[in-house]
């Protein structure tokens, strides 16, 4: 048998990574969580209550009110729920991504988001992307990969996706969404993205998902068989 493990994806904004982290966990039989996913929830919930973002007693009080879960619908994907509400599509919308890096700064709101995300891997068997995990989150975790790529092509990605959700947005406007997701992200106090010093570097300009799939899987079972 082999052993459960943690896989810890980071990396920028439209790199891939959760597209890899589904396809990998369906594959191994893993859990995925989608951490960004439960900032965005977070987000959509301080939006819909008009919480000042500025106050930390009233962001507090309304984490308290704030719980998240991930179900896995018929079609054998994982949804966020915000307060028993399936949110999965509403927490993609501009309205939210436009505000999510700045409330993902926020360090009561890193804190209860982390507790969760830790809960959530205390059982192992999970792959987790986010911009945190192996530094901050599972520290700890058996394998932990970086992700990166051009600039250029992952604004084309993003734009793509866009588009099938019939969302049109021209080139520059995503370039500058991305750069200054990358700048908030790599840029605050609080957890800011950074490389984990063990981790593995998935450079996805040049390759397909379904080799940067290949890639994790194949390093993520000598794992599973190294950590016996
Ligand atoms: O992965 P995503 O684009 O859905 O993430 C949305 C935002 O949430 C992103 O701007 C950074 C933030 N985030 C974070 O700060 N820490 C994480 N572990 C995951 C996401």
């Amino acid at each position: 048998m082999l052993n459960k493990i943690i896989i810890a994806i980071d990396g920028y904004s439209a790199c891939g990574k959760s597209t890899t982290a589904k396809q990998v966990a369906k594959i191994l039989g893993y859990r995925y969580i989608d951490s960004g996913a439960m900032y965005r929830a977070v987000t959509m919930f301080f939006l819909d209550q008009h919480v000042a973002l500025t106050n930390p007693k009233e962001v507090s009080r309304a984490l308290q009110k704030v719980s998240i879960a991930f179900k896995v619908n018929a079609k054998g994907a994982s949804e966020t729920y915000l307060n028993g509400l399936n949110v999965e599509h509403e927490i993609r919308d501009i309205r939210v991504s436009e505000f999510v890096s700045q409330v993902s700064t926020i360090k009561e709101v890193r804190q209860a988001m982390v507790e969760q995300q830790r809960k959530m891997g205390k059982d192992k068997a999970i792959v987790m992307d986010g911009r945190d995990i192996g530094t901050v989150v599972f520290p700890q975790a058996e394998l932990k990969f970086f992700m990166t790529a051009d600039i250029l092509v992952r604004a084309f990605r993003r734009q793509r996706e866009l588009l099938d959700r019939d969302i049109m947005v021209d080139l520059d406007t995503v370039i500058e969404n991305i750069q200054e997701r990358d700048r908030i992200d790599t840029t605050r106090t609080e957890s800011p993205l950074r490389q984990a010093p063990d981790s593995i570097v998935i450079d996805t300009t040049h390759i397909t998902i379904n080799e940067q799939v290949d890639e994790v899987v194949r390093r993520a079972i000598s794992a599973m068989v190294k950590s016996r």
